[in-house]
């Protein structure tokens, strides 16, 4: 769905109530989802419920190399977010759920959209603040999404949190206006891929690049954003993302950045390590965001990444 707003809450009483608040927020999101509606809970680090073992990656979200994160709109108990068809239903939405959850004070609340939101073969597309359609990347079908974004057993995590994800938000600043001054052959060399998602070499949007004919970047540059991202083309990452573009002003503009994966340490954490130092990192600041799990009471986030 084309907007969302994504709003990180924090317990206002003790430690004692969290687990008659969860259930007090579990079922105001129950009560949003559905009707063109979409609205899930994930928890942050220290936030799963009283004598259950943790999901073994959650943790507060570390700083990474540029990151300079604002405690003011990082981390957070609980995050909650809501999608749907209008900015205005979206935020009446949220806006109607925190009234009804006393319990928890909002540490952070900020809205999104995905200009020229559509499917194109079960994939979400948009385009992000920097003129590129986003989303080819991802899977195209709904068991590759939960292949990779879904906890399975096996996979040394507590039995609760079989059937959960990871998410992972990251609040991206972008300089537009230094991007804009950049011709845009320059941009789909720091992006590589071109605007419209075909890469470089002419590879249709919705297929697989050949890195290995171009060992040295003679044509996707080495320190391109979608090399980094994904060196063997053949092996993507195990991650899903899905963002929405956000603005608080003439220059606070960029991304909330929003990423599913059943294993943090090889989805989010290793594509990030591979990004540090890429060409992009100049226009992209990350100034807020958070680790936390979706608990499995439901699909609404699969629904979410998968459809409009
Ligand atoms: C600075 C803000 C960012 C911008 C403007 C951006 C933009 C893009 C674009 C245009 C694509 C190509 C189309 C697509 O596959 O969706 C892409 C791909 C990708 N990006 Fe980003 N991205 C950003 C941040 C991130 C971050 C923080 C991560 C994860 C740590 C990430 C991971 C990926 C991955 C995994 C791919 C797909 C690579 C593939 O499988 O081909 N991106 N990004």
């Amino acid at each position: 769905m084309p907007y969302a707003q994504v709003v990180a809450l924090d317990l206002a009483g003790g430690d004692q109530q969290r687990a008659v608040a969860l259930r007090a927020a579990h079922h105001a999101v129950t009560a949003v989802d559905g009707g063109g509606m979409s609205a899930w809970l994930a928890l942050g680090a220290g936030c799963v419920a009283e004598g259950a073992e943790a999901p073994k990656h959650l943790r507060p979200m570390p700083s990474y190399a540029g990151d300079v994160l604002d405690s003011a709109q990082s981390h957070g108990d609980l995050l909650l977010q809501v999608t749907g068809a209008s900015p205005g239903a979206v935020s009446e939405a949220v806006t109607r759920t925190l009234r009804s959850l006393p319990q928890w004070r909002v540490r952070w609340r900020i809205a999104g959209a995905r200009p020229g939101n559509r499917t194109e073969n079960g994939r979400g597309i948009a385009r992000n603040p920097f003129h590129f359609t986003e989303g080819y990347g991802n899977p195209a079908d709904r068991e590759e999404v939960v292949e990779r974004a879904m906890v399975k057993g096996g996979q040394g995590e507590p039995a609760w949190a079989v059937g959960g994800s990871y998410q992972v938000v990251r609040i991206i600043r972008l300089a537009v206006e230094l991007w804009d001054r950049d011709s845009v052959p320059e941009q789909e060399r720091v992006m590589g891929r071109r605007r419209d998602g075909r890469w470089l070499d002419g590879t249709p949007s919705t297929e697989r690049a050949d890195f290995g004919s171009d060992r040295h970047g003679g044509i996707t540059p080495l320190d391109a954003h979608v090399r980094r991202a994904a060196p063997d083309p053949g092996d993507p990452p195990p991650l899903v993302r899905r963002g929405y573009n956000y603005r608080r002003g003439a220059d606070d503009e960029g991304m909330i950045f929003s990423c599913f994966q059943r294993d943090l340490a090889q989805g989010f954490e290793a594509v990030q390590r591979r990004l540090r130092g890429e060409a992009l990192a100049k226009y992209a600041l990350t100034v807020g965001g958070g680790y936390f799990f979706v608990p499995p009471t439901g699909e609404h986030w699969i629904r979410a990444v998968t459809a409009m």
